[in-house]
């Protein structure tokens, strides 16, 4: 199938990058937000990294605005779903508001429109299960930050069918990225392995390391482009504590998010999205 519409459901953190890679790629796209204010913060940061990678001479000048006017923003659920070839759900990472979410999908997207979840950990399957249209329901896990991230992993949910798994792929390499394929078990391969990486990480520091160090070190002994409590406040710590409780539910208790960075999730301690994490974002 031809797809040339995106629809991005959540303008967060993750969908508005989603939104942005789309554009310049020429998809026509809808970015969604049960929040005006989350939609016009997602427009200016989107604006500022374009204009960012103008100056760099990454982008032409040109391609700015023009991706830019193929982005329009909604509040309204069924105005950004009626056209959509390609849904790309990024709202929090909440099984239940997930499957609402995808009940709603069915109910106001073509039907051969192609239903994206960028969760961190829920089983695809599970999130399917929530309508009629397994075949068409498929995991695409974006990395944060969205723009900067090469590679995107793709899960097939029991139904999802080869057409729809083709399309993904070919949308994915037209936004210029790479696909690495997972099995549909909570956490796939990705937050399988680094969740557990920052959950150790929030226990080193109840331990009496500083993140500092625990960073370091993992940057300067083990070669990690980034450490851990760095990672953590970019991805944001209810995203893990999240992935972790699915993880737990499935896997065991191994996959315990740590009592600290669920205190941490209380105290709004969440990293970049919030201001403040390990490290102060707010100076
Ligand atoms: N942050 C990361 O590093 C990261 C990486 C990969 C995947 N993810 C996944 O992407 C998803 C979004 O994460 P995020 O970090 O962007 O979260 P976020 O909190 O930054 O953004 C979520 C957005 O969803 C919106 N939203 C909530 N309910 C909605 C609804 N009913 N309709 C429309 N919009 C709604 C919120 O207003 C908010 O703007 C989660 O499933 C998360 O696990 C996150």
């Amino acid at each position: 199938m031809e797809v040339n519409t995106i629809a991005v459901i959540g303008a967060g953190a993750m969908g508005n990058g989603v939104a942005q890679v789309s554009a310049v790629a020429g998809y026509t796209v809808v970015l969604n937000d049960i929040s005006e204010e989350a939609l016009k913060r997602a427009m200016a940061t989107i604006e500022k990294n374009l204009n960012k990678l103008a100056s760099k001479g990454k982008i032409a000048e040109a391609d700015v605005s023009s991706a830019i006017s193929r982005i329009t923003v909604t509040t309204d659920l069924a105005e950004a779903c009626k056209d959509a070839d390609l849904l790309v759900e990024c709202v929090f990472e909440n099984l239940e508001l997930k499957k609402k979410m995808f009940a709603e999908f069915e109910r106001l997207c073509k039907p051969e429109a192609i239903l994206g979840t960028n969760t961190s950990a829920i089983p695809v399957t599970e999130i399917a299960s929530a309508t009629t249209r397994g075949d068409k329901v498929i995991g695409i896990h974006f990395m944060n930050p969205v723009p900067l991230m090469k590679g995107v992993e793709v899960i097939r949910g029991q139904l999802t069918s080869e057409e729809t798994m083709q399309a993904t792929l070919d949308y994915i390499k037209k936004i210029g990225k790479e696909s690495a394929i997972a099995v549909d078990f909570a956490g796939f391969i990705v937050s399988r392995l680094l969740d557990v990486l920052m959950n150790e990480a929030v226990k080193l520091v109840q331990e009496g390391n500083s993140p500092e160090d625990i960073d370091k070190a993992m940057r300067l002994c083990a070669g990690h482009p980034m450490g851990p409590c760095t990672l953590l406040d970019l991805v944001g710590a209810e995203i893990a504590m999240h992935g972790m409780e699915t993880m737990e539910r499935d896997f065991g208790d191994r996959y315990k998010p740590h009592p600290l960075l669920k205190k941490r999730v209380l105290a709004g301690l969440l990293g970049q999205k919030s201001g403040k994490g390990f490290y102060d974002y707010e100076k």
